[in-house]
């Protein structure tokens, strides 16, 4: 499964990509607002920390001003992808996009249907918003299993399920059992992933137990081999 960050913050950005877990990011029009920063810039310098795919949505609704958009937004690097809502005209202007080669991410997916629709155009990503399901008292991990079952009967839908509105590392781990390709999550949940308080415990008591010897790997001298 790869692992992309949900998150327009460039410190956070160059943080978990130099962990070497980071396969891509996504931003939304939120976070950008959140960030604070010239759109276009923002995401060049995140082309630039991250190799993979990095999201960058459009802002308008209509079919041309977002298609106009989309070509912009692909200009700015060859690792942009340009991110386009599930609407119709949406639809419309991720068949256009990805005719002409440019990687398009359909956002804003709550149905097995629509993400049909986002295979049938061309999308590279289709993206189903989880957490925002199960806020209304949807399953939203039963949509993830509904979409990969159908991808998976169709093997000329070439489209990767970006699980999208991660909130817990239970939303990763039954995604990646069910096989869906992508998770974006905020950075804190990537960083819950690591944790567990068995780890820690044992950790420490390892540490304790190795103070006790009073030796140094580095001062040790490696074995000299023929
Ligand atoms: C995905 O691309 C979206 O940016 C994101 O996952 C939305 O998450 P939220 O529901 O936590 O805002």
């Amino acid at each position: 499964m790869k692992f992309f960050v949900d998150t327009a913050d460039l410190a956070e950005i160059r943080d978990l990509a130099a962990t070497g877990l980071l396969d891509g990011v996504t931003t939304n029009p939120s976070l950008i607002a959140k960030a604070g920063r010239n759109f276009i810039d923002l995401v060049a310098e995140i082309c630039e920390v991250v190799s993979g795919p990095v999201s960058a949505e459009v802002a308008a609704t209509d079919y041309e001003t977002m298609l106009a958009e989309g070509k912009h937004l692909s200009k700015i690097a060859p690792n942009v992808a340009v991110k386009v809502p599930l609407t119709p005209a949406g639809l419309k202007v991720c068949r256009a996009l990805a005719n002409e080669g440019t990687m398009v991410n359909v956002t804003l997916c709550f149905s097995a249907a629509q993400a049909i629709l986002a295979a049938k155009a061309g999308a590279a990503f289709v993206s189903p918003f989880v957490g925002r399901l199960d806020d209304i008292g949807q399953n939203g991990l039963g949509l993830i299993q509904e979409i990969v079952e159908i991808y998976n009967a169709y093997p000329a839908f070439t489209t990767e399920v970006l699980v999208a509105s991660v909130r817990n590392p239970i939303h990763v781990v039954e995604s990646a059992r069910m096989g869906a390709h992508v998770a974006t999550m905020p950075p804190n949940v990537i960083r819950q992933l690591a944790h567990h308080p068995l780890t820690d415990k044992g950790l420490s008591q390892f540490v304790a137990d190795w103070a006790k010897t009073g030796q140094s790997i580095l001062d040790q001298k490696l074995p000299v081999r023929d």
